[in-house]
């Protein structure tokens, strides 16, 4: 990778311990950029951090918690100053339709996804404010531009997460502020891997979603060559999302 489009930038991926979050504070390291990563589970973000050295940092983060967020906040400040780059990845899926998915297992997934992404913007917003301005990507899926079954938390809260999308694209702009969403199909990580095929049916280009596809959006979203674009749904999904792919007879 030899273009430097995040030098003198500072990240926040929250949920970037392992998977797509990973791969994205992989790659805003490589092009010259320095990155704090919140998660839970803090052995692998350890352990990541170690491999990513001194423009990397750990700090313990539950989305679902609004003093660990302000914890967070202070921890990337403290290391590298304002930030002005935010990933708001962390989530979870659980299975179940509306018919037996229980209401905890609902607000679980919501509060992870949904919650999650109003808190990290409610409390680093003002650091991207500080730092002059600077893009926020929330990622939601394919799940928040179609119904699935079977996941009915997740389809809601990552529809919500759209829409939260949007209000934040309207409060944030006159402070310099980009906020778009990005909307992944199937993407060969852990949260996928104990699911069906990782190409789907509708899949238009036959070959499993790999992280690197998904951080090259969010690079290029987190980068100044997006500068015209806020507010907006951002597709990384095969061809999944066009359409019903049957002859119509
Ligand atoms: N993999 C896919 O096919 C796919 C498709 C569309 C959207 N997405 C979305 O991409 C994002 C990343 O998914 P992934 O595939 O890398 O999954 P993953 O399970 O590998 O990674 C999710 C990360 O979020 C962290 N996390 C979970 N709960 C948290 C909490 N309360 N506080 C802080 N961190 C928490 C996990 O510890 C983990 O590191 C998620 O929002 C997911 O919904 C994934």
């Amino acid at each position: 990778m030899s273009s430097q489009r995040f030098t003198g930038k500072v990240a926040f991926v929250s949920g970037g311990a392992r998977g797509l979050g990973a791969s994205h504070s992989k790659r805003f390291v490589a092009e010259g950029g320095r990155v704090v990563i919140g998660d839970i589970l803090d052995e692998q973000g350890e352990a990541l951090v170690r491999v990513l050295g001194s423009a990397a940092r750990f700090v313990h983060l539950d989305v679902t918690d609004e003093s660990s967020w302000r914890d967070a906040r202070s921890a990337a400040e403290a290391a590298f100053g304002p930030v002005s780059i935010l990933v708001n990845n962390a989530g979870i899926q659980k299975l179940g339709s509306t018919l037996d998915s229980t209401l905890e297992d609902f607000d679980a997934v919501v509060k992870v996804n949904l919650n999650g992404t109003f808190l990290g913007t409610k409390t680093i917003a003002p650091s991207l404010i500080e730092a002059g301005g600077g893009s926020i990507i929330n990622v939601s899926s394919i799940a928040g531009m179609l119904g699935l079954p079977n996941t009915v938390g997740y389809v809601a809260a990552k529809w919500a997460v759209r829409g939260l999308t949007k209000a934040s694209a309207l409060e944030l702009g006159p402070h310099h502020i980009r906020v778009n969403s990005i909307h992944p199909g199937r993407i060969v990580t852990d949260l996928t891997a104990g699911l069906s095929s990782p190409i789907r049916p509708n899949q238009l280009i036959k070959e499993p979603g790999r992280p690197e596809d998904v951080t090259n959006l969010v690079a290029f979203l987190a980068s100044d060559e997006s500068r015209f674009s806020t507010g907006c749904e951002f597709i990384v999904d095969g061809g999944r999302y066009v359409g019903e792919n049957e002859p119509v007879l």
